[in-house]
């Protein structure tokens, strides 16, 4: 058996079809969803966001998502390494560097607010919310981000978790802890729908989320909808390279882009639905930002019978939603360091976790003490959030997919799509056209746009 034979044979994988969608899914549904999503959509307008948002899904996430899967199948490696195995000798390599890089920006600040979930778990469970004003509320949050040490500590606490669980490996480690926990999520933000919809003043919110406004959509706000789009997918940095890596050849990737990102859609959905009719029925401004979630629900709670109990659920699972996710990204990291430097799984996971967390702490500094250091008017925490997901992911994608549509070609994409489903002639066509033209283009022109050399 030759090296390479043998390296695959003690390559790690998921174990089920369901711990695979679970993993993606666990990978893809996370704060963007219930964090980000509905305070950027506050900010650029609502419902006109969403309408760009979903087309950007479709026309561009699904094929990107189904390019990264067959990218990492394909190549059963990181990915960064993926490239070397697909595309001996050439530059493409380049993308996964990009990746890389893209894990450590992100990672940073979602521990960070990741963190800042943990300790309104806490709060929950004293009942913290109780017989405060709304005002109360909103500073209760501003003064625990911008304290010096609790937020650094949360952070630190959440990076340890992600780690004590990557470093256990994938069967038993990430897709263990991902089956049980996403379909909880979607149970408790079901009952959160229903409360918030029927609270007074709910249907401001509703129109709010779906009907579109275009005249409010900026081309700041279409570059937001384009970036989040591969933020929520968990696209354009090599995560569902790496996942991809890990999948049997007898899974359906098709069907596994599909549940996945349905159900990540739906879920965003939702969270709007919980929380937009509660922004407005407590007169809080829907461009708060990324406080949102942190003022408007404990506000729903502390009204809500039985409001004690669904505020420690919510907290418990969104902190279990970004969980899943930081477990996604972490292993972009720890792959690549195992496989491009050969170390073991234990010394990479380490090494990973203190780098980011360092990274992690400046982040978290940077909503107080840090504060005064800003390039282009951003601090360090939205500067690694702009910069990865308006800037590397989309320019990810946009090389992911020039890759497989140009590159790997229609020959290949069919040998590994065929391994555990089928595509007609049709579908390749479409999904080939998308990624070699419709993907590409749609993204350079959103981002041109942005930096001004292109105007519509
Ligand atoms: N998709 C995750 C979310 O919506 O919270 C965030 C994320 C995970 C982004 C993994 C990028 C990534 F590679
Ligand atoms: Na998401």
């Amino acid at each position: 058996m030759s090296e390479n034979n043998k390296q695959l044979q003690l390559r790690d994988s998921f174990g089920s079809k369901f711990g695979v969608i679970a993993a993606a899914a666990g990978s893809a549904v996370g704060l963007g969803n219930i964090w980000k999503f509905p305070y950027i959509a506050g900010i650029y307008g609502g419902a006109a966001f969403l309408f760009v948002y979903l087309a950007f899904i479709v026309a561009i996430g699904l094929p990107v998502m189904l390019s990264e899967l067959i990218i990492g199948r394909g190549s059963r490696r990181n990915a960064f390494g993926a490239f070397k195995v697909l595309a001996p000798g050439t530059p493409w390599r380049y993308i996964g560097i990009l990746g890389v890089s893209a894990a450590f920006l992100i990672l940073s600040f979602y521990g960070v607010v990741a963190g800042w979930s943990v300790q309104y778990i806490v709060l929950s469970l004293e009942n913290g919310f109780s017989n405060k004003t709304p005002d109360e509320i909103s500073s209760l949050f501003a003064t625990l981000i911008g304290s010096p040490i609790k937020p650094v500590l949360l952070q630190l606490f959440f990076m340890l978790l992600t780690g004590a669980i990557v470093i256990i490996g994938i069967k038993k480690g990430i897709e263990k802890y991902t089956k049980i926990l996403m379909p909880v999520l979607v149970v408790i933000l079901i009952f959160l729908c229903i409360k918030a919809v029927s609270l007074e003043g709910a249907k401001a919110g509703l129109l709010f989320l779906f009907k579109p406004d275009f005249s409010k959509l900026t081309g700041d706000g279409i570059l937001s909808a384009l970036g989040h789009a591969f933020f929520t997918l968990s696209l354009g940095m090599g995560t569902l390279i790496t996942y991809g890596s890990y999948i049997k050849n007898d899974n359906n990737l098709v069907n596994t882009v599909i549940n996945v990102t349905v159900a990540d859609t739906v879920i965003a959905i939702l969270a709007g639905v919980a929380i937009f009719p509660a922004v407005f029925a407590f007169g809080i401004e829907p461009s708060e930002g990324p406080g949102l979630i942190f003022v408007t629900l404990p506000n729903v709670f502390h009204q809500m019978p039985g409001g004690y109990i669904f505020s420690i659920l919510f907290f418990v699972l969104l902190s279990v939603a970004a969980l899943t996710s930081a477990i996604s990204i972490l292993e972009v990291v720890v792959a690549y360091f195992k496989e491009e430097f050969n170390m073991g799984r234990k010394a990479s996971t380490v090494l990973a976790t203190i780098l980011i967390s360092i990274l992690g702490i400046l982040c978290s500094l940077s909503m107080g003490v840090l504060s005064p250091y800003t390039f282009l008017g951003l601090n360090i925490f939205d500067l690694m959030d702009w910069i990865s997901a308006n800037l590397l992911l989309p320019i990810g994608g946009l090389f992911i997919a020039l890759f497989v549509g140009w590159f790997l070609g229609r020959k290949k994409v069919k040998e590994e799509v065929a391994k555990g489903g089928s595509l007609s002639g049709i579908f390749l066509s479409a999904f080939l056209f998308l990624v070699k033209f419709i993907a590409p283009i749609a993204i350079a022109i959103v981002m041109l746009n942005k930096v001004g050399l292109l105007r519509f």
